[in-house]
């Protein structure tokens, strides 16, 4: 018999990790792919602020807005009926202050019905992790390569390689734990060092670029359909070439234009001869 697919939320995520079940969870920034991804099964879908440079065109993600994010997490929303939605809090939305923090993350849950947060940082957020979960709101840490740093980071570049950075990743994913983060997502970190994080963690813990151990994967929408042509990181696997497909669409369609061969009379609509008649007759 079929199972009853269940609405998942924070707690179903996090029994579905205790379980031992691979949690799947997918970026999105749109109503229509937000309805195919759902359907097709995501646990999770995050509205990240990856959609400035998938989607608005930003070299990185630090001009993106807190109402640009809400805009997309809209329409994420609508499309979704059993997904947990998270909205990924923008650069300079959490780090000014814990209130303006609080205020933000309300506006996810308030304005664009979002279930839980995420955002960028291990130790030096706890505090912040901390109000949010006090006020109610579910929060998914996210430290490794945290691209609101790259200024800082130096680019988009692999974290926690040697002894001294992969334990401060750990300290920061014991941090957020403890803090009250209901997940972490590790992003760019060597799978020895998300592994050693996995066996200590009291939550799921999702990986982007951490290899197989993590207890989910998270893959950006856009690399995975092979949208995003400008660079693709290591650890993004392409499942299908959208660029190619819709580049060839709009090519057809524009041969066809061109030679007169669209519309054809399956696309028009017509007028019975004695009403063209009557019409021309008032000419
Ligand atoms: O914005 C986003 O999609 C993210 C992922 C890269 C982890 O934060």
């Amino acid at each position: 018999m079929e199972q009853q697919r269940k609405k998942m939320t924070v707690p179903e995520i996090q029994a579905k990790a205790a379980r031992g079940e691979n949690l799947l969870m997918l970026t999105s920034y749109d109503y229509p792919l937000a309805l195919l991804a759902d359907r097709a099964g995501m646990d999770i879908l995050l509205v990240g602020d990856s959609v400035g440079m998938t989607t608005l065109g930003y070299e990185t993600t630090l001009p993106v807005t807190m109402d640009e994010m809400i805009h997309h997490a809209k329409a994420v929303r609508r499309g979704v009926q059993y997904a947990l939605c998270i909205g990924d809090m923008p650069f300079m939305s959490y780090q000014t202050s814990i209130a303006e923090a609080v205020y933000n993350a309300g506006r996810f849950l308030k304005e664009a019905a979002m279930e839980a947060v995420k955002l960028e940082g291990g130790v030096e957020m706890a505090e912040t992790v901390r109000a949010l979960f006090n006020t109610g709101i579910p929060v998914m840490g996210h430290i490794g390569l945290t691209p609101q740093s790259i200024n800082r980071l130096g680019g988009f570049k692999t974290q926690g390689r040697d002894a001294a950075t992969a334990k401060q990743l750990l300290d920061d994913a014991a941090a957020l734990e403890q803090a009250g983060a209901f997940a972490i997502l590790l992003e760019a970190i060597p799978d020895r060092v998300a592994q050693l994080i996995c066996e200590r963690a009291g939550v799921p813990i999702i990986g982007i670029g951490a290899g197989p151990h993590c207890h989910g994967q998270l893959l950006i929408v856009h690399d995975l359909l092979g949208l995003f042509e400008k660079f693709t990181p290591r650890f993004a696997k392409r499942y299908a070439n959208l660029s190619e497909v819709i580049g060839k669409a709009f090519a057809d369609y524009k041969q066809e234009v061109e030679a007169g061969a669209f519309p054809g009379p399956e696309h028009c609509w017509t007028i019975k001869d004695d009403e063209l008649a009557k019409l021309k007759a008032m000419l």
